[in-house]
């Protein structure tokens, strides 16, 4: 793939994620007051395939990208660490919020406590404010050096 394709799918993935993403926020806000059961279940589905689209483009993005900025004339290996580390911890994250929602499912404890909601609510938002900083920093950047621009 040359590195127009590269950071054509590393947008397509992204506008994709934003999409579940959003979808989820919107999701969320209804299901506020909700202690139904199939609505708890019908949000961790929408967690799970948001994990998996992470971790698809994840893969993806460390796999393209770590190469180029280790191979800079100033090898940005805290950048190259930077953008693992930060994939590490969107997804340890995402797991606990999906096992947190599972064991009210469980618990069968009516409402999502206020802080729970909060705390999902926060991630999406935090996984929206990651896109956009790749696309304005990380991306435009690596696009000169590998000549695209
Ligand atoms: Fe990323
Ligand atoms: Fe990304």
């Amino acid at each position: 793939m040359n590195s127009e394709g590269v950071f054509n799918k590393l947008m397509r993935q992204h506008d994709m994620i934003r999409e579940v993403t959003k979808g989820t926020q919107a999701f969320l806000e209804t299901i506020k007051t909700s202690a139904n059961e199939g609505d708890f279940i019908e949000l961790i589905g929408k967690l799970e395939h948001l994990r998996f689209l992470l971790l698809d483009h994840s893969g993806f993005e460390e796999a393209v990208l770590i190469p180029v900025l280790k191979k800079m004339y100033h090898p940005q290996e805290e950048l190259a660490h930077y953008v693992k580390d930060e994939h590490i911890v969107l997804d340890k994250d995402l797991k606990a919020l999906i096992q947190i929602v599972k064991d009210h499912v469980e618990q069968k404890k009516g409402e999502l406590d206020r802080e729970d909601f909060f705390k999902i609510r926060n991630y999406l938002q935090q996984t929206v404010t990651h896109l956009v900083e790749e696309e304005v920093s990380l991306f435009p950047m690596l696009k000169v050096i590998s000549g695209q621009i």
